[in-house]
């Protein structure tokens, strides 16, 4: 069975970018390949994280996970902090890359940006992310399309391994869908949905109250035109939308654009606004049923266990041919 490896950032909620552009693709995956979902605790506090809210957020997005349909007796849901083999891992390769490469990255440039100080941290998370793709033998990632670059550099690197020191790693290949890898921000269509924005308006998160959901719909921003067209250059908030209603509610482009026809912007968005209310509800109430059934610890648990045995080889096979001694 082939391998599938993605992880999550526990960083505050999480938004339909994220569930469009990767989660709900763990979800299709999970009945063909021997996946391995993760909540990348590690990745966050490259970052400042206020601790209790890090805490909170990790065990929320494990019973997200389980609320969009992840089924823990298919998959292996883990927090990467409970399998050290990454961080161990992450030295080996961070020995193995350059500065060159790294500073080549856009996201660290767009998060290092006007600030005074950045982490090393933040500057070697793309190496660390390779370390979590090439430690289960990842055939295949999916991931958004802001994730590319990354996913280039974790193939880089593991190519370059597989060269000095004989074959070691797969080499794995991004899974990015044509369309909805890039959901854009509510309020900048020139912009990714992020969850940085401080913008409540420009994001849906997956538990926002209907409320909520329908005043950022309202709000966000289309163009001075009335037609439903998808036309991505000329008309990136109306085309946004239209791809969100499109994969939520289940309906072509076209046939949105022939039911919207002569009807405007108002009607168009009193309708997205249903679809996405009545897309999230079952998500939401599973995931109060997950929370207080308890059973988060548990499946997090036997998620680790797993991830450490299958982990735990590939680095011991790595650590073999550097040359460390291993008793
Ligand atoms: P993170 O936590 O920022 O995002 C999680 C996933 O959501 C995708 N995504 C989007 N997709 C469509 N439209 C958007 N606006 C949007 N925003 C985010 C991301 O591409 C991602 O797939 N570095 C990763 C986490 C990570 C990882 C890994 C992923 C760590 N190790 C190993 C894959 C494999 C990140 O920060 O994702």
């Amino acid at each position: 069975m082939k391998r599938v490896f993605s992880g999550v950032q526990p960083t505050s909620q999480i938004h339909i970018g994220n569930y469009i552009g990767a989660i709900k693709r763990f979800v299709e995956l999970q009945n063909d390949m021997d996946c391995f979902f993760c909540i990348v605790d590690l990745h966050s506090v490259t970052v400042p994280q206020n601790p209790k809210e890090l805490y909170k957020n990790s065990l929320q997005l494990a019973a997200l996970y389980m609320a969009v349909g992840l089924d823990p007796s298919k998959v292996t849901l883990f927090i990467q902090s409970h399998v050290p083999a990454h961080s161990e891992l992450a030295w080996l390769l961070q020995c193995n890359s350059y500065m060159g490469e790294l500073n080549r990255m856009t996201q660290f440039k767009e998060k290092s940006l006007g600030k005074d100080t950045v982490t090393t941290g933040l500057y070697t998370y793309p190496v660390l992310m390779a370390a979590d793709i090439l430690l289960y033998d990842t055939h295949f990632v999916p991931v958004g399309n802001d994730q590319k670059q990354h996913l280039e550099l974790c193939r880089d690197i593991s190519i370059r391994f597989n060269k000095k020191y004989g074959e070691t790693f797969i080499v794995p290949e991004p899974l990015i869908s044509k369309f909805g890898a890039r959901i854009m921000s509510l309020d900048d269509a020139t912009n990714k949905m992020s969850k940085s924005n401080e913008n409540k308006h420009s994001k849906i998160n997956l538990l926002d109250s209907p409320s909520k959901i329908k005043k950022s719909i309202m709000k966000a921003v289309t163009d001075s035109e009335s037609e439903v067209r998808f036309d991505v250059e000329n008309k990136p908030g109306v085309s946004n939308l239209m791809t969100i209603y499109n994969i939520l509610g289940d309906l072509p482009l076209e046939d949105i654009e022939n039911k919207y026809e002569g009807l405007g912007y108002g009607a168009f968005k009193k309708d997205l606004v249903e679809i996405v209310v009545s897309g999230l509800e079952p998500i939401q109430s599973k995931y109060e049923e997950i929370l207080a059934s308890g059973e988060v610890e548990k499946v997090l648990k036997e998620g680790a266990d797993r991830a450490r045995e299958v982990s735990n080889e590939v680095l011991n096979s790595v650590k073999k041919k550097m040359g460390f001694v291993i008793l």
